[in-house]
């Protein structure tokens, strides 16, 4: 076992586990997008971004991904925290205003709309790779793929063909956090 302390309390984790992880073994909050217990972390959204102090420095990690250490000391609510989660609700919620998921964070870090706000979108896509891990390691098929790069990046399925191999079993729709899902279905899945 490892032993370390979130928030001044110790906590103990085994070899491998992340952060988030043991965090939520003992009950502390930590917000997260695109985490999903039964597939690999991703590291998209960085929402569940914590302070790690090592003994020699001191910085801002994404806890789905990061390793628990020995000693290390984290903060989920210190101030340097609370800023960079509430610069990364600012920019969910002004791509995606109407998504439920959304609203509640931003209800909860007292965030509004931003003059920089995407108007006529609603539910928009955050490339969180959920619906393409899901899909993948829950469900066992390969009918989601990420496409293109850089700001033509997108969630499509294979080769930009819809796909035959898409069972329509829902999964991608049930684990997207925005509902961006639902306007991408009719077109990778082949009916
Ligand atoms: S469609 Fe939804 S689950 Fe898939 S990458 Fe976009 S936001 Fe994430
Ligand atoms: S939950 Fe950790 S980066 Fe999204």
């Amino acid at each position: 076992m490892i032993t370390f302390t979130i928030n001044g309390q110790e906590v103990q984790g085994q070899d491998g586990w992340t952060i988030l992880e043991v965090a939520r073994w003992h009950g502390i909050d930590i917000p997260t997008l695109c985490h999903y217990e039964a597939v690999e972390p991703y590291g998209a959204c960085r929402l569940c971004v914590v302070e790690v102090d090592d003994g020699k420095r001191s910085r801002v990690v994404i806890s789905c991904m990061y390793p628990i250490r020995s000693g290390i000391q984290v903060k989920t609510d210190s101030p340097r925290v609370a800023n960079v989660r509430r610069w990364i609700v600012q920019l969910l919620l002004d791509e995606s205003p109407g998504a439920p998921k959304i609203q509640e964070l931003a209800k909860a870090f007292r965030v509004t709309p931003s003059r920089f706000k995407k108007e006529g979108v609603e539910f928009a896509c955050h490339l969180c790779g959920l619906c393409i891990r899901a899909c993948q390691e829950v469900v066992g098929v390969q009918a989601l793929t990420f496409g293109n790069r850089g700001v033509l990046k997108e969630v499509t399925a294979p080769y930009h063909q819809r796909s035959t191999d898409c069972i329509r079993c829902g999964t991608c729709l049930y684990v997207c956090p925005t509902g961006a899902m639902e306007q991408l279905f009719p077109q990778v899945s082949a009916p």
